[in-house]
């Protein structure tokens, strides 16, 4: 059996083209989910991965969840951290409750998916933490004040932990991605969403696939020199 991987919100979206990627490259994958029983049940059904449910912007949620798939399926040695909301509005619109609901998913739920599994990380001397950032936290977004402060705080853990693991085998890498054809960039009002992709120099939205081809690639054994790196993947739309 290969090594186990942990996808948060694994099992739609990116994070499904994730999990399926890293269990046809032989990982054993358990995918988490917030809310969708339904489509988690039919992703299960279709690939044969496991699904567990819990929110990321609960830590002992995530404790209990994770030291659960850590007893079905053995210690967590890659952890994709992917799952991510969006509450859109223009700054002057923006509520408290809109602030809070994407940072306490997006990037406290970053450090509740991470913490639970750094102890056992340094302790076998391996591990791959990957998580996935976006474009906007790079550039801002309009509408985006909250999300974009949350995708660039993931960088900063990023960096940050690449630094503390990096003697104990552990890399830490983000994936920025740009406009992947996701329920997420569907949400966008169409016209929106066009001129969005009139600014995409591949004239054209990324596949889900284009993003788990990077996870598969920094979560490799022969890639512990990478580490603290950001991988684009956003089309050519913004070079950093
Ligand atoms: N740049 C400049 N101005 C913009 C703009 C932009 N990108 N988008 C909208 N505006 C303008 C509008 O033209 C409008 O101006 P007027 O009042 O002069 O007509 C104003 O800003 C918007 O005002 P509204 O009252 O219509 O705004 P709203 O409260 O209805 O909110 C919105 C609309 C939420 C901003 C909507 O346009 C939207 O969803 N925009 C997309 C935001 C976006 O790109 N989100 C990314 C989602 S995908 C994702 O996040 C994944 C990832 O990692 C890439």
């Amino acid at each position: 059996m290969g090594r186990t991987a942990l996808v948060t919100g694994g099992s739609r979206g990116i994070g499904a083209a994730i999990s399926k990627a890293l269990k046809d490259a032989g990982y054993t994958v358990a995918a988490t989910y917030a809310g969708n029983d339904e489509a988690a049940a039919k992703f299960t059904d279709e690939t044969g991965i496991k699904t567990y449910k819990w929110n990321v912007a609960d830590y002992d949620e995530s404790t209990a969840g994770i030291a659960k798939v850590e007893a079905d399926l053995g210690p967590i040695e890659v952890v994709v951290a992917n799952a991510g909301i969006t509450r859109d509005a223009p700054f002057h619109k923006m509520t408290p409750e809109q602030w809070k609901e994407v940072v306490d998913t997006n990037l406290t739920g970053v450090f509740n998916t991470l913490h639970p599994v750094w102890p056992g990380m340094r302790e076998r001397k391996f591990g791959r933490i990957i998580v996935i950032s976006s474009i906007n936290g790079q550039k801002g977004q309009f509408a985006q004040t909250n999300y974009a402060a949350t995708k660039a705080g993931d960088l900063g853990i990023v960096k940050s932990l690449a630094q503390e693991g990096a003697r104990a085998g552990i890399t830490a890498n983000a994936i920025c991605p740009g406009y992947i054809a996701t329920d997420m960039v569907m949400a966008v009002p169409e016209k929106v969403r066009d001129s969005i992709i009139a600014q995409i120099p591949a004239g054209r939205l990324g596949e889900p696939e284009e993003i788990a081809r990077c996870v598969v690639f920094l979560a490799a054994d022969d890639a512990g020199f990478i580490n603290g790196s950001t991988i684009s993947a956003n089309g050519g739309q913004f070079f950093v």
